[in-house]
């Protein structure tokens, strides 16, 4: 297969159906953007040149494209008058000859296997110019496929300028064209804007390729789902959901069990093992690495996590952080960035930590923050303990030794630091640094006034109560 001279990807559109501040090809599927997941499918393309038209948002969409594809080059379409005269201004950008491959930023399905085998039947068939085209189950949109004898196209025609009888075909124009580049030039100069938008369309140039003589074909796609496009926030939705099936599908022919496809998210740059068991209503998004054996969810949000083998994470929010072999976190529980659970740690229900590091099988069971912290190996943090590390002005750092017991209801007030095997007593609030093996008591110490409730709640039922048990005046 020889290489592509020129890709030229459209995406100056004004993206009106979004109703967004944001360019369409910005939006995001599976943690990538619109138009970087259509890049990621043509890469394998290797194509000499790689130009994308930008025009509504252009700044942010150039800044974006120097980020996920720094070869490319974006060309600047001022006046949003179509795509054909978008198609224009990047051919008029470029000097050499061959094939050019015409796509539209906004299908960010299709696959490089479908593009790789468009490029091979448009070279078996010695075409100067082919549409890959496709049969949808609800044409309307798009623009139809007049379709002449052998697979040659006479023309495409627009939705809004189709007759009721043009809009029963249902063979679609998918956006996507291979042409012989001097062909392209010569025919591209002859479109006219007397449709309904009043803007010159690059469909027209198939039917004026036909009438020079010269033939355009159509190469019909296998799978539809691959080429539809985003145009409003309704299709972003069907296209994220078309590619969370394909994504689930791939890790689960990897031997990754999702218990519910429908409710698990999964961004493309996830990485996770065989064995790992997902429950439903869990998304696992950015850069996570999940190992061997782990298991999430139900109802778990991972983002940006490296989950370790045998690992659990229960209905829990967890980003930037790392989980270690055989811990366990949940139900509940909130790590934010920086946190770090070595292996067999135990995080519970409604704790949250951040930039903390729990050692090898230390436990925070129950109802704490936990924050700039340093936990030792094999402590544990009583119910309720609250690591103090903000005075309203700077944050400071907890030192915590190997098996220490903080009792519940801790205050530990930062900077402070728990000698290996201390405990401190429940309730205390804790600001001095307390030395291995001692116990910090921070707290006043406890009065019984006997006899209170019957003298200063007399006849209540807690009175009486007392009273029964044997309590005195
Ligand atoms: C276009 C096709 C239609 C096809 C459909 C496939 C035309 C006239 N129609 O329609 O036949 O079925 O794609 O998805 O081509 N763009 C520019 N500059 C412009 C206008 C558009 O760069 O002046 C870009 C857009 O950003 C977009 C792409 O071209 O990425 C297609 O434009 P869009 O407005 O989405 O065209 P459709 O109406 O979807
Ligand atoms: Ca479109």
């Amino acid at each position: 297969m020889s290489k592509l001279e020129l890709v030229i990807v459209l995406a100056a559109g004004d993206s009106k159906r979004m109703k967004s501040e944001t360019s369409k090809v910005l939006h995001e599927i599976a943690g990538r953007s619109v138009i970087q997941n259509l890049l990621a499918a043509l890469t394998p393309l290797s194509a000499k040149n790689l130009t994308v038209v930008v025009g509504a948002q252009k700044e942010a969409v150039a800044a974006h494209l120097l980020k996920i594809a720094p070869n490319a080059k974006c060309v600047v379409q001022e006046k949003r008058d179509g795509t054909g005269s978008a198609t224009a201004l990047a051919l008029a950008e470029h000097k050499g000859d061959g094939t050019v491959l015409v796509l539209a930023g906004d299908t960010p399905l299709l696959t490089n296997q479908t593009l790789s085998e468009f490029v091979k039947a448009h070279q078996d068939n010695e075409s100067p110019a082919s549409v890959l085209t496709a049969l949808l189950p609800d044409p309307s949109g798009y623009g139809r496929i007049i379709r002449g004898d052998d697979g040659v196209i006479l023309k495409i025609i627009e939705e809004k300028d189709a007759s009721d009888s043009e809009k029963d075909i249902d063979e679609i124009n998918t956006g996507v064209y291979l042409f012989d580049i001097k062909l392209l030039r010569s025919v591209i100069t002859n479109l006219k804007s007397n449709n309904s938008q009043k803007e010159l369309y690059l469909t027209d140039v198939i039917g004026l390729i036909n009438e020079s003589g010269k033939s355009a074909y159509a190469i019909l796609s296998n799978d539809y789902t691959e080429t539809l496009g985003i145009n409003d926030r309704s299709q972003l939705a069907e296209c994220a959901a078309i590619m969370r099936d394909r994504i689930n599908h791939q890790h689960m022919l990897n031997g990754v069990s999702i218990i519910d496809p429908t409710t698990t998210w999964i961004d493309a740059d996830v990485v996770i093992e065989s064995d790992v068991l997902i429950y439903p209503g869990t998304s696992i998004t950015g850069n996570s690495k999940i190992k061997s054996g782990a298991i999430i969810g139900p109802r778990s949000v991972i983002n940006s996590c490296q989950i370790d083998t045998g690992a659990k994470v229960i209905e829990s929010n967890c980003t930037d952080s790392k989980i270690g072999k055989d811990a366990k976190v949940g139900p509940y529980t909130y790590l934010r960035k920086g946190s770090v659970l070595d292996s067999e740690s135990k995080v519970g229900a409604f704790v949250e930590i951040k930039n903390s590091t729990i050692g090898q099988g230390s436990k925070v069971a129950h109802l704490s923050y936990v924050g700039d912290a340093q936990i030792g190996e094999e402590s544990n943090i009583g119910a309720g303990t609250i690591f103090v590390n903000y005075d309203g002005e700077n944050k400071y750092q907890t030192e915590i030794g190997d098996h220490v017991r903080i009792g519940s209801d801790t205050m530990l007030v930062a900077p402070v630091s728990i000698g290996d095997g201390a405990y401190t007593a429940a309730g205390s609030v804790v600001n001095e640094d307390v030395p291995a093996g001692a116990i910090a008591i921070a707290r006043s110490r406890q009065v019984n006034i006997l006899g209170w409730v019957l003298r200063k709640r007399k006849g209540s039922k807690s009175a009486a109560a007392a009273k029964k048990a044997g309590a005195k005046e």
